[in-house]
């Protein structure tokens, strides 16, 4: 089973009107690479203007609620997000479980509810630094799987994307081997899960990923592509990563 790669962006909360043109660019790169999948998640402010802006270049939301509508201040729905032009939902973000205190079982409602919707989904997993430390960073990346993965996900509209919390913005990234591990047992995971469809769901690698070292993690066994924070910020450092997925 070839999986393509996909690469994507999550601009977290950063960006505005005035740097959208950084995503001109971007799509730029993303056609001129027909080979691989380039995606960016913005702030949802601005996935109506990015949308018409740049309409070949597939832009998502960083998250959505669980429910489709109701008493929930602050929040979006997948609906809300798809009819402002999102094509896809990352949910689960290490961010919001740390800030928003969710969990796997959250991730799990919204990714169901995006999946209604008609959005891919990222769903993400990865361990803190004591996690991997006390030796438990598989362990933990297999609980949040099962806990969040719906069992009907395939790879059609569901990707997977593995971030160790503490890779996460300090330019700090596992080993090759370390990485490889962890992403051939997510697979292992996916497929007691959802069975052979997991031949078809890409796993992303994300934390501390640039220009400079996206080939090499790109070419490890069991990763499908990269999700990027600070790198994808910039056509001039997202341009690169893009660049490297194409050259594969
Ligand atoms: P950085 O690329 O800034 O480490 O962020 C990774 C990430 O959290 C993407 O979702």
């Amino acid at each position: 089973m070839t999986r393509r790669k996909l690469v994507a962006g999550n601009w977290k909360m950063n960006g505005s009107r005035a740097t959208l043109h950084e995503l001109d660019a971007i799509a730029r790169a993303a056609a001129a690479n027909p080979g691989i999948d380039v995606a960016v998640a913005i702030p949802a402010t601005l996935i109506e203007p990015a949308s018409a802006r740049v309409p070949g270049l597939a832009i998502g939301a960083e998250d959505v609620h669980a429910n489709a509508s109701g008493a929930h201040t602050g929040c979006l729905s997948a609906a809300m997000v798809r009819e402002a032009g999102a094509r896809f939902t990352i949910v689960g973000h290490s961010e919001r479980r740390s800030d928003q205190h969710e969990t796997s079982q959250d991730a799990w409602g919204k990714a169901a509810a995006a999946h209604k919707e008609g959005l891919s989904v990222i769903l993400c997993c990865g361990e803190t630094e004591a996690e991997r430390d006390a030796g438990r960073a598989e362990r933990v990346v297999q609980a949040q799987i099962e806990k969040s993965v719906p069992d009907n996900a395939d790879g059609a509209w569901f990707t997977l994307a593995y971030e160790p919390r503490w890779a996460i913005g300090t330019g700090r990234t596992p080993t090759h081997d370390e990485i490889g591990a962890i992403h051939a047992i997510a697979r292992a995971k996916l497929r007691m899960l959802v069975g052979d469809a997991a031949a078809g769901i890409r796993i992303l690698y994300g934390g501390s990923v640039t220009g400079a070292n996206a080939a090499a993690i790109l070419a490890i066994d069991n990763v499908d592509g990269a999700l990027i924070g600070g790198a994808s910020l910039t056509a001039e450092k997202f341009v690169p990563i893009i660049e490297a997925a194409g050259a594969m």
